[in-house]
């Protein structure tokens, strides 16, 4: 049985001081459960969450990374820079980062095996645009998109990657795919994961994201390869992120 797994994305929102209202918000409503729980936050805010949640069961880590190990790459962050501040997660690939900094397959490819190189968990986006949605290249575009990473991936590591399916058509739009869109989708994604490993395809998280929130959660999840959701919006609210929570 795949343990759900909910995830902030705080994209670029907060400060010190909404930071930590927001965090000790979750963690007092944090009841012990089966789900795993984190937020990724903006890179300078993660030791403000090391020091607040260390000892929590509210994991933390970044929104993404150097796909290079350290070296003259001004402005970039490595993977065992997030190490040092006990980051678990790193989110890869997210459709604002293909469209806003021109990230590839092939990038996110890289990241993802640095990632797992140091020992991280990536959480890594595919989905498709409207147009694609609109002109039936959904399958087309995700299968591509996950040949891609599991081009590069050792088929041993399978189960240390998350992948968080992101219609980039629902992400802050307040349009939620239908659960029975967002199964079928997720379903395309197993059964590519289960070419490289069968047994393994089976452990191996999906993650539904855009415009999750409480009133769709609880539909979304319920669904057979919805493994836990990738949260952006209602992620910055401890009520509406904990009522997902608990309808993982
Ligand atoms: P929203 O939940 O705001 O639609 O964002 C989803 C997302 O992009 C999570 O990574």
């Amino acid at each position: 049985m795949r343990r759900k797994l909910v995830c902030g994305n705080w994209k670029m929102n907060g400060n010190l001081v909404s930071n930590a209202a927001l965090l000790a918000g979750i963690k007092a409503g944090l009841e012990p459960s089966n789900c795993e729980v984190a937020v990724c936050v903006p890179a300078v805010y993660i030791p403000q969450c090391q020091s607040t949640l260390t000892g929590s069961t509210l994991g933390w880590g970044a929104q993404d990374i150097s796909a290079h190990t350290a070296g003259a790459y001004t402005g970039e962050m490595s993977v065992s820079m997030l190490r040092d501040f006990s980051c678990k997660y790193v989110i890869l690939g997210h459709s604002e980062r293909r469209a806003y900094h021109g990230e590839s397959d092939a990038l996110v490819a890289l990241k993802m095996q640095r990632v797992l190189q140091f020992g991280l968990t990536p959480i890594v986006c595919v989905g498709e645009s409207l147009a694609e949605r609109e002109s039936e290249q959904t399958k087309a575009v995700v299968s591509a998109q996950m040949e891609i990473l599991l081009a590069a991936i050792d088929a041993a590591d399978l189960a240390k990657v998350v992948i968080a399916y992101e219609p980039v058509w629902a992400i802050g739009t307040g349009k939620t795919a239908t659960p029975e869109m967002a199964q079928g989708v997720h379903a395309i994604v197993r059964a590519k994961l289960a070419h490289k490993n069968g047994e393994l395809a089976q452990a191996v998280r999906i993650l539904y994201g855009g415009s999750m929130k409480p009133d769709n959660a609880r539909e979304l999840l319920a669904m057979p390869d919805i493994d836990g959701g990738l949260v952006g919006g209602a992620a910055l609210n401890s009520a509406d992120f904990l009522a997902i929570v608990h309808s993982a």
